[in-house]
C-alpha cells in the first residue's frame, strides 16, 4: 500500500506574499502553537551556541533526566526526538512489521496513518460519529483486540475532547499489541499519563515541547515507556536529530514547569473567550481540553476559511468529503488576535 502523503501548510511568508500583507500581519490560527513568545530562550541559546562546533551528546542524557524528573520517571524510561512527530514515525518503525494492523479513532492526527503505512503496516480507522465526536471507546476496545498497534490521540486533535483514563486503561488491557498515547495536548487537560508507563509494558506515551511549553520551533518531543520499549526506539533513532541549541532550551523549559503552567492557565482563559465569541456568532463550538477549538460552521466553512485567509487569518479547514467538511478549527491566540478574528468574521457572515 502506498503511504498517503503529508500535506504541508503554506508558510507565513508564502501567505504574506499571496495576500500582499506583511508577514507580521498574518495570524496562524491553524498550527496549535502558543501565542506567547519564550523570550528567556535567547540567553540559553546564546550559551549553547558557544559549543556549536561540536555534535550534541548522542545519548541526550541531560534532556532525558530533565524530562524524567518532571514526569516522575527514570531517564531509562525516556527517549527524546525531533518533536512528537519523530516519535510517531519511530514508534511505527520500531513496533510494526510488514502487514501488521494499526488502528485509531478518526478523524485524527494524519501522521498515524502515514507512519503506519510507511512502516509497512495496514491502517484501520475506527470512525467517530458526528455531531458529538465522542471517543468511540467500545469500538476501539473491540478493534484493539486484533490490532498490533493502537494509536490514541488524547486529548484529541482535531476534535479537542479528552479520552477518559479508564478508557485508555481498558484499551491497554484489551490488547496484546502496543498502545501509543499521543499526549501532545496533555498539559491543557491536566492529564498525566506518565504513571501508565510504570504499570504497563505495552504503553508508549508521547509528549512535546511544541504546545504548552511554547517551543514548536525547537522541534523537541519525547516518548515515555518501559525501558525495553525505549531500547527498541533508541536502536533506530537518528543519533542527532535534536540540535544542541534546541536540547539546551528544552532542558531549561522542563526545569521551570511553573512558567509552562502559567501559560496553560492563560491559554485556558483565552480558550473560553474564543469559544464564547464563536458561539456568539451562532456557531456550535465543541468542548475543548486543548489549545484549540473545533467549530461547526456549516456549508460555507471552506468559503469562510478562504475569506479569512485573504485577510491574513489562517484557520484549519478539513477535506470536502470527510465528516469535518463543515467545520473549522481555531488555535487559541492572543486576545488582540482573537478580537481581530471575530470582527473579521462578523464582516463576512450574512
Ligand atoms: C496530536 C499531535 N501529535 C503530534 C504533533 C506534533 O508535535 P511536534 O511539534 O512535537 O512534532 C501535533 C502537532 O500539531 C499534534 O497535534
Amino acid at each position: 500500500m502506498r503511504a498517503p502523503k503529508y500535506k504541508w501548510q503554506p508558510t507565513t511568508a508564502e501567505i504574506a506574499a499571496a495576500t500582499g500583507l506583511l508577514p507580521e500581519d498574518v495570524e496562524r490560527f491553524d498550527h496549535n502553537t502558543s501565542p506567547f513568545r519564550t523570550g528567556w530562550a535567547a540567553e540559553v541559546a546564546a550559551t549553547a551556541l558557544a559549543d556549536v562546533n561540536e555534535y550534541p551528546g548522542a545519548s541526550y542524557r541531560p534532556l532525558r533526566e530533565a524530562a524524567a524528573k518532571l514526569c516522575g520517571l527514570q531517564p531509562e524510561q525516556i527517549v527524546p526526538g525531533a518533536g512528537a512527530d519523530e516519535m510517531i514515525l519511530l514508534s511505527a518503525r520500531a513496533f510494526l512489521e510488514l502487514g501488521d494492523t494499526a488502528i485509531a479513532s478518526t478523524p485524527t492526527y494524519p501522521l498515524y496513518e502515514i507512519a503506519t503505512v510507511q512502516a509497512g503496516g495496514v491502517f484501520q480507522p475506527v470512525p467517530t460519529d458526528p455531531p458529538s465526536f465522542n471517543y468511540p471507546a467500545d469500538a476501539v476496545i473491540r478493534a484493539a483486540r486484533d490490532a498490533d498497534l493502537t494509536w490514541i490521540c488524547a486529548p484529541s486533535n482535531p476534535i479537542g475532547n479528552a479520552v477518559d483514563d479508564d478508557v485508555v486503561e481498558a484499551v491497554i488491557a484489551a490488547t496484546d499489541g502496543l498502545v501509543v498515547i499521543d499526549a501532545a495536548y496533555a498539559e491543557f487537560a491536566d492529564t498525566d499519563w506518565s504513571s501508565l508507563v510504570d504499570r504497563h509494558h505495552n504503553a508508549v506515551v508521547l509528549r512535546t515541547m511544541s504546545k504548552a511549553f511554547g517551543l514548536a520551533g525547537t522541534r523537541v518531543g519525547y516518548a515515555m515507556a518501559h525501558p525495553d520499549l525505549i531500547t527498541e526506539i533508541d536502536g533506530i533513532r537518528p543519533p542527532g536529530s535534536i540540535s544542541s541549541i534546541s536540547a539546551a532550551i528544552a532542558i531549561a523549559a522542563l526545569q521551570r514547569p511553573d512558567a509552562m503552567e502559567n501559560t496553560v492557565r492563560q491559554i485556558q482563559a483565552l480558550r473560553t473567550e474564543l469559544s464564547d465569541s464563536l458561539a456568539g456568532l451562532g456557531f456550535r463550538v465543541l468542548p475543548s481540553q486543548t489549545n484549540f477549538v473545533l467549530c461547526e460552521v456549516g456549508r460555507n466553512a471552506h468559503e469562510l476559511a478562504g475569506q479569512l485567509m485573504g485577510e491574513g487569518l489562517v484557520v484549519r479547514k478539513f477535506p470536502d468529503d470527510g465528516p469535518l467538511a463543515g467545520y473549522l478549527r481555531f488555535t487559541v491566540r492572543s486576545a488582540a488576535a482573537q478580537t481581530r478574528l471575530i470582527t473579521t468574521m462578523e464582516r463576512y457572515l450574512p
